[in-house]
């Protein structure tokens, strides 16, 4: 088959690594992660955050991924094609539908905090952290987010970087780029947690990471922790299955799927072990929502040593995970058009992005004009939320529960096993049934049955 377009597909199964796990590792780790778990209760979330992200996030990943390499294009073609051939119902084109539009919204806001991290590079640069106070940090933090036009321009500068990669071609840019900033940002985030471990609120930190207190665990809090590990891991919008249509013949999903799991989870745990700890030693609240990360390390990049230099480059790596998630969120959306409007990928790129910018514009006036803005608490829904904790709220806990819940239903019920054993090159191997177990039982029940109890508690 020619296509009018150049081909896609990654040079080798370490470009694929770097660019899966660029995927997944991004504001969701060091972010998101950590407000989480500060506002779900600390041990309790993280707990059943790994349990369901191995048990149910990471079977999904694989069913991806396989599903990607399968149809070789875009989530919404790939899908068109796979029903074709296995003479399902055209319901299962919404996982393609579903994950795209997902891709596009959670683009819109995931930019704007990108220009958060982006901001920060110049506050650090600047000295603005020198001798913060938690106030003073506090503080700072407001008065960037209050002001819409600051918090416009830096979404914009970090949309175009975005747009700029993709229009290029991910195969060309973004793999060099991924394989050497994706362990810097690892080494920076492991001194961040031995410098941590050196601060007096050190050990209340741990205890609020990992003491497991049942009496917490609520629907709300398990369907925050499988939400996040869907958000995490990057399943369900398309974003890994567009990366599974470049990927060779011959790699093994299964291990690839495990390295990328386990590479984002660690991620994550690292980053609760750096934020915590400032939390509790500079008494702030762990529940204090989306500023946690950016009023906490700013008060240790102020006191330490090279602050400067440190705070900057830790900055600098974390607006560059935020990019590389970013370009898999905006990828998935311009493959599709690309496979019908033939006008050259950069015109695409620039479309799509420049539709994510307009989309995106609810979120930077929710941290300010539109902070009392609750869109949907006239229909008596989701009333204490503003536009971007609805656009969130509803993507990763409605949107990316239901579209993985399908994925695993279509993966695990609609394919045979044996053109899905064939699909892995796992004939006969043992996790193969474990993980069609995990996908046909586990997976779904277990998404299910909280929204279920979401729906009568
Ligand atoms: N996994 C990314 C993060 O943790 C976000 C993301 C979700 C990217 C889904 C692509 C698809 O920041």
């Amino acid at each position: 088959m020619t296509t009018p377009f150049a081909p896609r597909q990654w040079s080798s199964r370490f470009a694929f690594l770097m660019a899966a796990i660029g995927s997944a590792v991004g504001l969701g780790n060091i972010w998101r992660f950590p407000y989480l778990a500060g506002e779900n209760g600390g041990g309790a979330f993280i707990v059943i955050y790994a349990i369901t992200t191995m048990g149910i996030a990471l079977p999904i990943l694989v069913s991806e991924i396989m599903l990607g390499r399968m149809g070789r294009q875009s989530p919404i073609n790939t899908m068109r094609k796979l029903i074709a051939e296995n003479r399902a119902a055209r319901f299962w084109t919404l996982i393609g539908w579903g994950g795209t539009v997902g891709a596009f919204i959670v683009l819109s806001y995931y930019s704007v905090i990108g220009g958060w991290a982006l901001k920060y590079v110049e506050l650090a640069l600047t000295g603005a952290f020198a001798g913060e106070t938690n106030a003073a940090a506090a503080e700072q933090f407001s008065a960037f987010v209050t002001d819409p036009y600051s918090v416009a321009l830096w979404q914009t500068l970090f949309l175009a970087a975005t747009i700029f990669i993709v229009a290029a071609g991910v195969t060309s840019g973004i793999e060099r780029a991924v394989v050497l900033l994706m362990p810097l940002l690892f080494f920076l985030l492991v001194g961040m947690a031995i410098y941590a471990t050196t601060t007096p609120g050190f050990g209340e930190a741990m205890i609020f990471m990992f003491a497991f207190e049942f009496h917490e665990v609520t629907p709300d809090t398990i369907l925050a922790a499988i939400g996040q590990g869907f958000f995490s891991v990057s399943v369900a919008l398309g974003a890994m299955m567009t990366y599974g249509a470049y990927l060779d013949k011959d790699v093994s999903i299964g291990r690839s799927a495990i390295v990328i799991a386990v590479a984002d989870t660690l991620v994550a745990l690292l980053a609760g072990i750096a934020i915590f700890p400032l939390v509790f030693s500079y008494g702030l609240e762990p529940s204090s929502g989306p500023g946690l990360t950016f009023i906490t390390l700013p008060i240790a990049f102020g006191t330490i040593g090279g602050g400067v230099l440190i705070g900057a480059a830790f900055f600098l790596l974390l607006s560059v995970a935020a990019i590389t998630s970013a370009i898999s969120l905006l990828e998935p959306v311009v493959a599709w058009v690309e496979e019908g409007i033939h006008i050259p990928r950069k015109w695409l790129a620039l479309i799509v992005g420049g539709a994510a910018w307009v989309a995106g514009i609810g979120t930077v006036l929710s941290f300010n004009l539109w902070a009392d803005f609750h869109p949907l608490a006239g229909l008596g829904l989701m009333a204490d939320k503003t536009v971007f904790d609805v656009l969130d709220f509803t993507t990763s806990n409605i949107v990316m529960p239901t579209v993985g819940l399908l994925m695993s239903l279509f993966a695990g019920w609609v394919l045979s096993s044996s053109a899905a054993e064939e699909a892995l090159g796992a004939r006969g191997k043992l996790w193969f049934r474990l993980w069609r177990f995990a996908l046909r039982y586990v997976a779904p029940l277990g998404v299910m049955s909280i929204f279920v109890a979401n729906v009568l508690m």
